[in-house]
């Protein structure tokens, strides 16, 4: 069942200007007086990892927000494929669990029975390393690609390990493609001209872009039907979203009007005072787009990345896994993905 959820127009505080799909407040951005010295008392990754036998994911009748939530359910299996939701995972800010949610959202959906598609959009090539592809040793990467409008996009594909999961590799060659887009005719729409041929191949694309407002992310949200934002719980979290929500709204009005926020995912949390401030911050800037699932702060991740595997397939019962498996039926839940 594909759909589209509701797209109410809210106007930004201050300057006017319109983004659909979310409550935005610039004040919430500020974060002026947070606790940085709250206590840690995070459970041991030991802890995390017991297998409790179901997919509840905190055993209790809200999120971590206090809202309503029951676990979704699991997702019903798909008789036909396609056409793909493409999924812009982006945010400028380095290091927020960009790469680690493309790679295990793609898991857990490609377990669901998703054909899924990871795009590699980061010349450093985290997502085609964590899915065991070396991409430095092939010459077809998304790079060749996006340069050369004869080339069937299947040579560019490879197939991982794992079933469902396809990825189109990236390696430092891509470094140079800012560059070389700025004199290419239709610039910002290369990635969705690249994407056009397989779309109905798959039923999630999803795009791992690089920690910058460049022209590949603006190719990357033009090529998208909606945006994840994935955020840390940590302080200075907010700060660059509100540049992010300026350029998604540039894109929007100017190139892809049909391009949705899908919703903010919190990332590396831990159960401590200072990140629940944070999240409640994060939820004062996007209200309901947040993501009932939170991520949690884990090593079993980087752990997953080093194996090459989604970890929801290295450690299906670990309590990360679950988290992830719970944002993938969300998303299928709220008709994001079929
Ligand atoms: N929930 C988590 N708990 C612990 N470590 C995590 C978590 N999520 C990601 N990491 C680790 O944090 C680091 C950064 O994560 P990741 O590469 O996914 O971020 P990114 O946003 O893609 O970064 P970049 O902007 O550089 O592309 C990685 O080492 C990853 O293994
Ligand atoms: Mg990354």
């Amino acid at each position: 069942m594909q759909g589209t959820h509701d797209a109410s127009s809210v106007n930004l505080t201050g300057e006017g200007a319109m983004i659909r799909n979310v409550k935005f407040q610039q004040d919430a951005f500020d974060m002026p007086d947070l606790d940085e010295t709250a206590p840690q008392d995070a459970p041991s990754d030991e802890q995390e990892d017991i297998d409790d036998g179901d997919d509840t994911v905190n055993g209790m009748p809200t999120d971590l927000l206090g809202r309503e939530y029951e676990t979704f359910p699991a997702p019903q299996p798909l008789h036909q494929h396609g056409p793909a939701r493409v999924i812009a995972m982006c945010n400028q800010k380095g290091g927020v669990g960009k790469t680690t949610s493309s790679i295990n959202i793609a898991g857990a959906l490609s377990q669901y029975g998703r054909r899924v598609l990871i795009v590699d959009f980061d010349p450093q090539g985290a997502a085609s390393v964590g899915l065991g592809i070396n991409a430095n040793n092939i010459d077809n990467t998304i790079y060749t690609a996006l340069f050369n409008p004869r080339m069937d996009v299947h040579e560019v594909i490879q197939h991982t390990e794992f079933e469902n999961l396809d990825i189109i590799p990236a390696n430092i060659d891509l470094s140079a493609a800012e560059v070389q887009l700025v004199t290419e005719v239709g610039r910002e729409q290369i990635l969705a001209s690249v994407l056009r041929p397989i779309i109905n191949e798959y039923d999630v694309i999803i795009v791992d872009c690089q920690p910058s407002l460049g022209l590949l992310t603006v190719n990357a949200l033009t090529a998208a039907d909606g945006v994840i934002i994935p955020v840390a719980a940590e302080f200075f979290a907010l700060r660059g979203v509100a540049l992010l929500m300026q350029s998604i709204e540039k894109v929007q009005s100017r190139i892809n009007p049909g391009l949705e926020i899908y919703g903010v995912l919190v990332t590396m949390y831990t159960r401590t005072l200072h990140c629940e401030e944070v999240l409640q911050r994060i939820y004062e800037a996007f209200q309901d787009k947040v993501f009932h699932t939170v991520i949690s702060r884990s090593i079993k991740l980087p752990d997953s990345t080093v194996a090459a595997a989604p970890i929801t397939i290295f450690a299906p019962n670990h309590k990360t896994s679950k988290e992830y498996r719970e944002v993938a039926r969300e998303l299928v839940a709220r008709g994001v993905i079929a």
